[in-house]
């Protein structure tokens, strides 16, 4: 079964690299061309399967999205995952579903796309089994036996029969068809992430006892079977690739694994399907790792095990694992194990890595950040999007492409930016290279990058900081654009500042004050002028609580409170995660990292307490009073708060012991620790407290919109000053995601010489409407 590894086991051809001009000798193996089954991948970078929201929807969309990374120069550019029949329905995810010649059609101008810039495109039919989630066509699950999905809820699998197997084969066989048909070059039988073929091969989801159970070889057949129909049917005009997961052991906790499925059985599998496959393509566990995170995993994590594959095959191998410095994939192509650099997010961040790399422009790829915000853009909105790529997506509805950027008229016209996060430097960056001949960036802090200079040093967010550098790189290439830090402007700065243009990009910051959603007043106690109260950018900023205690309150709900957490118990502080939410941190569940993330944090000793509003920081208690009323005054600070709402004040004792609360009811002996408390009430409005040392507020942002407003409020100081337009980009608009601020600041400039640049010009939508 193992075989001998030769070093490039697959075919190259003698031909030329594909794109012109190749500077850097040192990468030239990356542009050799590799045959595939019946076809030839003018190069070694390829872009896997991965969705996008558009499925076989928005065609157009989809098209322009994967053409831009043809353009770019990656030689194999495949679509998403493609349901093959109706009982695998993805809805309400958008899928390339492949049930009928109307979805061909759609899906042709990808495939067209593709190979107008001389690349081959893939198509990964599939089919979810127990995973899928039928919403649309209300079929029943199929499943090798009557199990339940982890992705799904209500209700189970039906355990497929014989004729069921074999009407899935078919519709499999006629998928493919269709697919070659409309173009594709690959076509996929998709095996990974714990989908049917998966479902089939574990022992642990295939309790079947006839020929598709039981030993490998049978619960492998339904697979086997597959690619040899799918074969016959297309293998002589189409590259048949598969994707397989190999079950890996990062050791990261909380990345859990593919039940039943050992590396060494995979191994095996490879071995017997092995004259089936054109193209192996590998990943490793389940998606969470596959699509790993930077705060948790490196570039080329999944190598240990993905490069096993190579002792099971001689046939061409990718493998992914957010793969971005040329010379990593360099090496990774020269150990032989693998033959095609996979990517999804960094085809994503920069699609046209090949071909800066061909062109010897390494300073200018937009390395991945590894935030998983493009995913969770895909899943949660329907539609990707990118930290890194404001233009992802926006190809087709808005026609922006990465690299061209149109001449601005009024490019002459001198511009003031205040601010130098990530909206103002994206919006340098493209009015710079729209010709704008004087851009000035104007940076109150030392340094650029706006919320991202304390961001990317919280715990494992260091690649987030690459938006923040690439940008600084591209700025300084351009001769028009000149970033000043340490400059503070006020209103009257900006008037005589001698701009014609101004852009104001002074983001958020997290409110102090404790206001929070659903809770619009202050909160009593909430000062973070007074040592014991923190905010998000103090703690990063180095303030720390006088004490050991901490409570870390999260009403966010994303990486804030998590980050925060991490860096205090890391420092040995006793952290408390108050959150308002029934899971901490449920947004990072839509990059796929919360289960490590709160295994993480629960390695590094943080306790959680979830779904509980706190209302009121207080010292510690030792006298009764009421809600609504003031306590009694105190001879050694100022007199207690009065909470607006939840409970009323405990009495506690010297050591903390909970004596009476509001009717003289004991309800419970709290923790002797720290000189505050925290007082609110659990979900059920129960009241609950905790003592603490210092709370850090991750509660709420405020946009920094003062000077913006204050400049807005006065047209006619502005037409004195010469100051023609006024704009607003980023979080100074409102507090959002990262991809958003980019966004912002991308658009303002591409539409600065639209006939309203503030109002966004209308963009075209999919599918066009009946009138
Ligand atoms: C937005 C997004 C959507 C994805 N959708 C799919 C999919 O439809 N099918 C699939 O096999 N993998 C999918 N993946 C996983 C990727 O194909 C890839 O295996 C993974 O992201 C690791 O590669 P990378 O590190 O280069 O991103 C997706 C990844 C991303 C980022
Ligand atoms: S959103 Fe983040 S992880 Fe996704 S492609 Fe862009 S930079 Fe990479």
């Amino acid at each position: 079964m193992v075989v001998a590894v030769p070093v490039l086991a697959v075919p190259v051809l003698a031909v030329p690299v594909v794109l012109a001009v190749l500077v850097d000798a040192r990468h030239a193996i990356l542009f050799e061309p590799v045959v595939i089954g019946p076809k030839t991948l003018p190069n070694r970078f390829y872009q896997v399967p991965h969705a996008s929201g558009f499925g076989s929807r928005k065609p157009r969309t989809q098209a322009a999205f994967r053409a831009i990374k043809a353009e770019g120069g990656w030689g194999g550019v495949c679509v998403e995952y493609a349901p093959v029949s109706a009982d695998s329905d993805e809805v309400p995810a958008v899928s390339a579903d492949l049930w009928d010649e109307a979805d061909a059609r759609a899906l042709t101008l990808a495939a067209d796309a593709i190979h107008g810039h001389g690349s081959l495109a893939g198509l990964e039919l599939f089919h979810g089994g127990a995973s899928s989630p039928n919403g649309s066509s209300r079929l029943a699950r199929l499943a090798p036996s009557q199990i339940t999905s982890e992705l799904q809820w209500g209700g189970l699998a039906k355990q497929m029969t014989r004729d069921d197997i074999a009407r899935v084969q078919r519709d499999w066989v006629e998928a493919a068809r269709r697919a070659a048909g409309a173009g594709f070059d690959i076509v996929y039988v998709y095996g990974a992430h714990g989908y049917l073929m998966t479902q089939f091969l574990s022992a642990v989801t295939n309790r079947r006892s006839d020929g598709y159970g039981g030993s490998l070889a049978n619960r492998g057949r339904f697979w086997l079977e597959t690619l040899a129909a799918v074969r016959d049917a297309v293998g002589a005009e189409c590259a048949i690739a598969t994707r397989v997961a190999v079950h890996g052991d990062s050791g990261v906790p909380g990345a859990g694994g593919l039940p039943g499925i050992g590396v060494d059985e995979m191994l095996a599998l490879v071995a017997m399907a092995d004259h089936l496959v054109d193209l192996w393509d590998v990943t490793v566990g389940t998606w969470p790792e596959d699509s790993g995170t930077s705060r948790y995993y490196p570039e080329g994590h999944q190598r240990p095990w993905a490069h096993r594959v190579r002792e099971a095959t001689a046939k061409p191998v990718v493998a992914v694992g957010r793969y971005s410095s040329p010379d990593l994939m360099t090496e990774v192509i020269r150990s032989g194990a693998v033959d095609l650099i996979g990517s999804a997010r960094q085809a994503i961040a920069d699609p046209f890595l090949p071909r800066k790399i061909a062109e010897g422009r390494l300073g200018e790829i937009r390395e991945c950040t590894g935030s998983n915000i493009c995913i969770l853009r895909e899943e949660t909105f329907r539609h990707v999007g990118c930290v890194q790529n404001a233009t992802a997506g926006e190809e087709y509805r808005r026609g922006w492409h990465p690299e061209v950027f149109g001449q601005a008229t009024g490019a002459d016209r001198p511009v003031l930016i205040v601010g130098a996060g990530p909206a103002g430097l994206e919006c340098a960056v493209v009015l710079g290279r729209r010709g704008f001949r004087a851009v000035h960036v104007a940076e109150a802090e030392p340094e650029i990058g706006g919320r991202l200079r304390w961001t990317r040093r919280l715990p494992g967010l260091g690649d987030w900081g690459r938006l923040v550098d690439w940008r600084a790189v591209q700025l300084g290439l351009l001769p028009g654009v000149e970033v000043i830090t340490g400059r503070r402007l006020a209103a009257a700065d900006v008037l005589g500042y001698g701009a014609e243009v101004v852009v104001i990009a002074t983001g958020s910051s997290w409110r102090g004050d404790g206001v929070q959603p659903g809770h619009p007043s202050p909160m009593p106690g909430a000062d973070p002028s007074l040592p014991h109260v923190l905010t998000p950018e103090q703690v990063c900023a180095g303030k720390r609580p006088p004490g050991r205690r901490v409570v870390v309150y999260d009403t966010d709900g994303y990486y804030v409170a998590p980050g925060v957490a991490e860096l205090l118990a890391g420092e040995g502080f006793e952290v408390t995660v108050v959150t308002t939410f029934p899971v901490l941190s449920p947004v990072s569940d839509e990059t796929l990292e919360g289960d490590m993330l709160r295994a993480h944090l629960h390695q590094a000793g943080v306790w959680v307490r979830h779904a509980t509003t706190i209302t009121g920081i207080a010292p510690r208690p030792v006298a009764a009073g009421r809600q609504g009323e003031p306590g009694p005054a105190r001879e050694d600070g100022p007199p207690w708060p009065v909470l607006e709402d939840g409970p009323p004040w405990p009495v506690l004792d010297d050591g903390g012991h909970l004596l009476v609360q509001g009717d003289g009811e004991p309800l419970a002996v709290l923790d002797d620790g720290g000189p505050w408390m925290v007082l609110g009430h659990d979900r059920y409005g129960e009241p609950w407290s905790a003592r603490c040392d210092g709370v850090v507020l991750v509660t709420q942002q405020v946009s920094d919109d003062g000077l913006y407003l204050e400049l807005a409020a006065d047209p006619a100081a502005l037409a004195a000053a010469g100051i023609s337009a006024l704009y607003r980009i980023g979080d100074a608009v409102a507090p959002r995601l990262l991809s958003e601020a980019i966004f912002d600041g991308h658009r303002l400039a591409r539409e600065i010489d639209s006939p309203d640049p503030a109002t966004p010009l209308p963009y075209r939508r999919e599918p066009a409407g009946l009138g």
